[in-house]
């Protein structure tokens, strides 16, 4: 039984990746480190309880001594690793969590997969790290989409720390010839999304009928790519993408972010119209300090190396993605945590849940 790593699996983008590889691989051994942060959900895996092959261990990339005994008992042959902090916002807030994580982390798994398999070689050991088109910092309005050539420019805490662990990875491909590849990609959405991230927030303030907070004038640019586009793509890479390379995985959605808000509140009105007016929701706020206008990546090497295209519309992703969390409330509101509220009361001020008009003091105020 081919048996896989997989980091950061009760998260957003990892519950959606091991459902999916599951269906794809029902016989492959699915070993499955997370720490449960306030971002990782048990109960998002429960679809898995009766899975003998899924294997739910709770502990800390970071923890090397942990790791190395995964490699040694489940003979691992293949890692995806998504765990993270993965918040800009909260990166501000309290960065040091994210360089433990996101680059202390990284660097345990490599050195624990590097000594693993060198000591006892799997027949075609990978190691897939995923990470995000915010390296390449931010772009103008007229730039070309990044390619994977282009230079590093991280901006936020989050970004920084990415780069590095990236860094990291790109040296063991050198140094060691470690089997890695790496992934960057666009903003993620869909099923399962923690409601700090824009379209789960925006979704989950417009249930309760509370401001939905649009930094800025709304302007800055994301590209879109539903989620289990993505999933499609990570699990190309990993079977058949040439070990020491990196692809770009984007939606080809690009957006300002009121455009995308007011599309996601029209189809949300279409299949609740008894919620009212939400546009009148839409609340402007401070800005994000040192925001990134745009990021926009160039596809083409994934599109002409493996075949990979994204197959969901942003209209399409979107209906499916409210659909889920109107299915889903229950979900939402097991995560109304009071850590939760508490972080949105240090972003915002105060509460939010049924004010129209955020308070002022929100971190860095001034657009
Ligand atoms: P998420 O915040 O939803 O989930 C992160 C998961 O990692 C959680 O389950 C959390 O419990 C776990 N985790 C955090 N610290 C850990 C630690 N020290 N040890 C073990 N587990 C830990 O994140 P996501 O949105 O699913 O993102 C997954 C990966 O994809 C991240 O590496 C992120 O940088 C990258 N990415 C995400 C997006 C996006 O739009 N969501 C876009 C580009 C790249
Ligand atoms: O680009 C990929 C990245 O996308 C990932 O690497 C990150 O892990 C992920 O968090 C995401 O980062 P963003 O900062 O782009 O995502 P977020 O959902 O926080 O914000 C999307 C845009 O919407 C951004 O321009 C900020 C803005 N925004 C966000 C929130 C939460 C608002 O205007 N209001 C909000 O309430």
């Amino acid at each position: 039984m081919s048996a896989v790593l997989i980091t950061g699996g009760a998260g957003f983008i990892g519950t959606n990746f091991i459902y999916f590889l599951r269906r794809q691989h029902p016989d492959w051994l699915l070993v499955n480190l997370d720490l449960l942060t306030y971002a990782g959900n048990a109960d998002n895996l429960t679809g898995l309880k009766d899975d003998p092959g899924h294997i739910f261990v709770r502990g800390d990339v970071a923890d090397r001594e942990l790791v190395a005994e995964l490699f040694a008992r489940h003979r691992i042959e293949r890692v995806v690793h998504f765990a993270a902090e993965t918040h800009v916002d909260r990166s501000i807030i309290d960065p040091g969590v994210f360089v433990r994580t996101n680059v202390q982390g990284t660097f345990t798994l490599l050195e624990a997969a590097r000594q693993a398999w060198m000591e006892l070689p799997p027949a075609r050991p990978r190691f897939l790290h995923v990470s995000t088109d915010e390296v390449y910092g931010s772009l103008g309005p007229e730039d070309p989409p990044a390619a994977e050539d282009a230079p590093y420019a991280p901006n936020s805490p989050y970004a920084a720390s990415k780069a590095g662990a990236d860094f990291l990875v790109r040296s063991y491909i050198r140094t060691y010839g470690f089997p890695a590849l790496i992934t960057n990609c666009s903003n993620n959405y869909g099923p399962y999304q923690f409601p700090e991230k824009l379209i789960p927030f925006a979704l989950s303030q417009a249930l309760q009928g509370g401001p939905i907070p649009i930094y800025g004038r709304g302007g800055n640019v994301r590209d879109w790519l539903f989620v289990e586009d993505h999933c499609r793509a990570l699990l190309m890479v990993l079977e058949a993408g040439q070990a020491g390379e990196t692809y770009n995985i984007a939606g080809g959605e690009e957006r300002p972010n009121l455009e995308l808000v007011r599309l996601l509140l029209k189809l949300l009105q279409e299949k609740r119209p008894d919620l009212g007016d939400l546009a009148k929701l839409i609340t402007f706020v401070p800005d994000r300090p040192g925001h990134d206008w745009r990021y926009a990546l160039n596809t083409g090497k994934i599109e002409a190396a493996l075949g990979w295209r994204p197959l969901v519309t942003l209209e399409e992703g979107l209906r499916r993605t409210i659909g889920w969390y109107l299915e889903h409330q229950d979900w939402l509101e097991r995560l109304r945590s009071t850590e939760y509220r508490a972080f949105l009361r240090q972003q915002y001020g105060a509460e939010l849940k049924g004010r129209q008009q955020p308070g002022p003091g929100r971190i860095g105020a001034g657009s």
